[in-house]
């Protein structure tokens, strides 16, 4: 084995640069914070919502424990229950489905297309009496068709309730993931764009009705003035967590920013290489602005590569250890999803993220070229 350069370690994501970035900050943080003995509820959520809702121009964000109840109060908040279908793709995370079968309804797994997203095609080709809303995946840092996607819900009387979870800054036409439909759910996992140091999520909306039944559901059925008006759970983001996320939302511009640079290094690098398919680049759709989540390749002897990375220092990751929805019989599904399914044995995760640096992506690239044959 011959690595490209020489070797070097780059890691798929780095967790204590994560805290290490901004230590100084955070600490400052940590001790006002716990001074002031701000854990639950307390005015450094309050702010971080009023500040992700105007960064997304959205009315409401409630914070929540993780991005999975978020998706799952979500849907029962829009009055998705018992007897009703809920579409969605079957390239994302188990969360998707588990929140759909715990808010009641059946989670109908469909096709992913070229890039990784939902195809409005196979939704249309799912849809039943009991279809009652489209759950799209933002998978990557992408945001789907949400055009086409709407014009399909509306003629077939669906709600949209948008998995966000990877896509926060992301733009169709425009318009911010997680602001189609009628409620969407982001994560604050570590690894995300806009990542804490635990778990997090929000519910974001602009119907005042789905905001209060939300509200319910994530404090033990209390609605926004105390009263008890249904049984509900308990799932809060932590006040210290959402002052972590406060003072990150203020440099996000700045961090999307840097990830859609990478992106474009890793099209000019990677473009000639006919063994890899790569995510659209930035700004090759004028429709699209992607805020590169992950760097999701297609590449052929995926296996073989990964290996090679990996001996040669570089961190990787098949997404969901290597298992579509559809493929967790365990659970149920008797879907046959042939594009799904190849995708899967072809998909790796490259290194992407903010402790990655121009001459770290291109040891990735240069090391990539040698496994296939290619010059540096
Ligand atoms: C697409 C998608 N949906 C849902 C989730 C669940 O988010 P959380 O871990 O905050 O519950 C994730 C987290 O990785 C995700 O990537």
């Amino acid at each position: 084995m011959t690595c490209a350069t020489g070797i070097r370690t780059v890691s798929f994501f780095d967790y204590p640069a994560l805290f290490a970035a901004s230590r100084g900050e955070y600490t400052a943080i940590f001790d006002d914070v716990c001074g002031r003995g701000a854990f639950i509820k307390q005015r450094d959520l309050a702010e971080f919502e009023q500040n992700l809702a105007a960064f997304l121009g959205t009315r409401y964000v409630l914070g929540v424990g993780n991005a999975t109840d978020g998706l799952h109060f979500a849907l029962r908040s829009v009055g998705i229950g018992a007897g009703d279908e809920v579409i969605f793709s079957s390239h994302t995370m188990l969360a998707t489905a588990t929140a759909i079968h715990f808010s009641g309804a059946t989670p109908v797994p469909v096709e992913c297309g070229p890039d990784h997203l939902i195809v409005a095609d196979a939704v249309e080709a799912a849809i039943t009496s009991r279809t009652r809303a489209i759950m799209p995946t933002q998978l990557n840092g992408r945001t789907a068709d949400m055009a086409t996607l709407q014009r399909l819900a509306d003629r077939h009387d669906l709600l949209i309730v948008e998995d966000a979870a990877q896509a926060l800054g992301s733009r169709f036409r425009g318009r911010l993931s997680g602001t189609f439909g009628c409620a969407s759910a982001i994560s604050f996992y570590p690894a995300k764009v806009l990542g804490c140091f635990g778990d997090g999520g929000a519910i974001v909306t602009n119907d005042p009705e789905v905001f209060e039944h939300a509200v319910s559901l994530c404090d033990f059925g209390r609605n926004s003035t105390g009263e008890v008006v249904r049984w509900g759970l308990n799932s809060r983001l932590d006040n210290l967590q959402a002052a972590f996320l406060d003072f990150q939302l203020k440099k996000y511009e700045g961090v999307i920013f840097r990830r859609r640079q990478l992106a474009a290094l890793y099209t000019a690098r990677l473009k000639g290489v006919a063994e890899i398919v790569l995510p659209p680049a930035p700004d090759s759709d004028p429709d699209h602005f992607d805020i590169y989540q992950n760097y999701e390749v297609e590449a052929e002897k995926r296996d073989d590569l990964k290996q090679y990375l990996k001996d040669c220092g570089i961190g990787t990751l098949i997404q969901w250890g290597g298992q579509a929805v559809h493929q967790m019989k365990a659970l149920g599904f008797t879907q046959h999803l042939p594009y799904t399914d190849r995708l899967f044995t072809r998909m790796l995760m490259i290194p992407m993220n903010m402790s990655l640096t121009d001459d770290d992506l291109h040891y990735v690239c240069d090391t990539i070229r040698a496994f296939y044959g290619y010059s540096e």
